[in-house]
């Protein structure tokens, strides 16, 4: 598989100073207690014991807009007693739990999906470019009620309190964090088997820059955790079907073969379903990514292929992945065009790093909330319209990777 090549970038840690209140977080205590979330409440006092949770307590103080997924005293009870007894491993499951920024008034019609950034930081548990926090996403579904997405227990929104800044949502189960394509994609989509099983055939000379020498690696290996920040369009297996016999077509091992995965993968940006919209991307093979809404779904083109993303967001330790209806044809190949969108992305990662550290609402909120009405409405063409305008803000970008000069291999960082 041959991609660009990539060097370490560090940027400064760009501290952020805020004016704390030290009477929030006991508000916030007593509020909790209010609300019956009594366990909650224990658990955010016992917060100071642990660096994770003391970093959780800062950010509370700020006085910043979160929303807080509160399990319930039923739902913190089935945490199992080795993790509730371990307040490193609570306090990080405990930051999955608070997301940044004010989701107050947020349309979520279409389609449907609003993502916003956790607390999550923790390298034991996410590895995202630019060292961001994990997301989590969560939707409206026809039952009238909320689901957190990508969680096997299905937890739904229970009932919702405000405390100043903070909303607090009760949910029925505790959240899980996002774990690696090898152990999420068998847990949370029947639909993916046939490409983890591609996965696990195909192999690929990676350059690994931390040993710095190549391996011949699986595919599976290098999604689970061999790129740090990625998009992947996943075929489920009723497109993999469907393309059995042109794959078989391209042999093993073949240059066509790696163009045609690289082509469902965008290296370095890990590119959530609301920003999906209003411009292209370009592929690991640098071809151009087209994507469109229209009241039948939100669809994705590579070369003359248009897939429809049958699942999205399915969220990773490193990255994420759409599941799409067909196997996106394309074995063309544009290196300098793929090094070029590297560059490019290097240059605005500071900044996106920066806009990043403090989120004040959904991951795409501009982009999306425009698509309010396009159900309602129905004509594609308007519906392209009103999501045509560029993005004002990216969360993706790289920002601890930068392109070298090695050619023709895959480089991690
Ligand atoms: C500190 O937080 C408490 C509890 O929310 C609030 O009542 C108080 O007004 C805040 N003080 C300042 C200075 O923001
Ligand atoms: C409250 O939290 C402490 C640790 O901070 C724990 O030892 C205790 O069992 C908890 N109590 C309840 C009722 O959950
Ligand atoms: C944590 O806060 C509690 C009060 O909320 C206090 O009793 C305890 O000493 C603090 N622990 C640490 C390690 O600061
Ligand atoms: C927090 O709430 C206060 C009013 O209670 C408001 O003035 C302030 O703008 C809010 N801050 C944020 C970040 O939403
Ligand atoms: C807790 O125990 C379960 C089952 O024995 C195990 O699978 C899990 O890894 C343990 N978790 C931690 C954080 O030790
Ligand atoms: C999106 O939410 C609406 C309610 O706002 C619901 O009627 C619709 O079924 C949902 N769509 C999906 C795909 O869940
Ligand atoms: C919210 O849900 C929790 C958990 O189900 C429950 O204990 C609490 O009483 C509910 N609060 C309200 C105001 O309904
Ligand atoms: C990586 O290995 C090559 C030889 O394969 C060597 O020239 C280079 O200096 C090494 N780089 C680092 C950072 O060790
Ligand atoms: C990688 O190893 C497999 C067998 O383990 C072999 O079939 C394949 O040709 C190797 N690929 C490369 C690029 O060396
Ligand atoms: C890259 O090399 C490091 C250090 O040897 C190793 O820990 C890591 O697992 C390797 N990554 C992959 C994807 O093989
Ligand atoms: C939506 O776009 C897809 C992909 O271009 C197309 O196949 C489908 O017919 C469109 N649906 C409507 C209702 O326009
Ligand atoms: C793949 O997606 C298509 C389009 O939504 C659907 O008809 C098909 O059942 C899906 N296949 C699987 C295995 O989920």
């Amino acid at each position: 598989m041959r991609l660009f090549s990539a060097a370490t970038l560090l940027f400064a840690a760009c501290p952020v100073v805020w004016a704390q209140n030290a009477t929030l977080v006991p508000g916030l205590i007593a509020a909790l207690n209010a609300a019956g979330l009594t366990s909650l409440a224990n658990i955010t006092q016992g917060l100071n014991t642990t660096t994770t949770g003391g970093a959780i307590l800062t950010q509370l103080q700020s006085g910043r807009s979160f929303l807080i997924f509160a399990p319930s005293n039923e739902a913190l009870a089935a945490i199992p007693s080795n993790v509730s007894s371990n307040p490193e491993i609570l306090n990080d499951i405990i930051s999955y739990h608070i997301v940044q920024g004010n989701f107050s008034g947020v349309v979520t019609n279409y389609p449907n999906v609003t993502l916003g950034r956790t607390l999550l930081n923790d390298s034991r548990f996410v590895s995202l470019e630019g060292d961001q926090a994990q997301a989590l996403a969560w939707a409206n579904r026809s039952d009238g009620k909320f689901h957190i997405l990508n969680q096997r227990l299905d937890p739904t929104i229970q009932n919702t309190t405000v405390f100043g800044n903070i909303t607090v949502n009760v949910i029925n189960h505790v959240l899980e964090i996002p774990g690696t394509f090898g152990a999420i994609v068998p847990q949370d989509s029947d639909a993916l088997s046939g490409f983890q099983g591609v996965s696990k055939s195909v192999s690929i000379d990676f350059f690994n820059a931390t040993s710095n020498s190549t391996a011949n690696i699986t595919l599976e290996v290098v999604l689970n955790n061999g790129l740090h920040g990625f998009t992947l369009f996943a075929a489920n297996n009723t497109g993999l079907a469907a393309a059995q016999g042109a794959l078989t077509g391209l042999g093993v091992n073949t240059p066509a073969l790696d163009a045609l995965l690289e082509n469902h993968l965008i290296n370095g940006s890990t590119v959530y379903s609301p920003n999906l919209v209003g411009g292209d991307r370009i592929s690991a093979a640098g071809q151009t990514f087209s994507f469109s809404i229209n009241s039948t779904g939100q669809y994705v083109t590579s070369g003359g292929t248009t897939a429809l993303i049958v699942q999205p967001d399915v969220l990773l330790y490193n990255g994420v992945i759409h599941v799409i209806d067909r196997v996106l044809f394309n074995t063309d190949t544009n290196p300098s065009a793929a090094s070029s969108a590297e560059v490019s992305a290097l240059s605005s990662a500071s900044v996106a790093a920066t806009a990043e550290a403090t989120p004040t609402g959904p991951i795409g909120f501009s982009a999306t909330a425009s698509l309010a009405s396009a159900t309602s409405t129905g004509t594609s063409s308007a519906a392209g319209a009103r999501h045509a305008p560029p993005r004002t803000r990216h969360i993706l970008q790289i920002a601890a990777t930068m392109v070298g000069v090695l050619a023709g291999i895959v480089v991690i960082v």
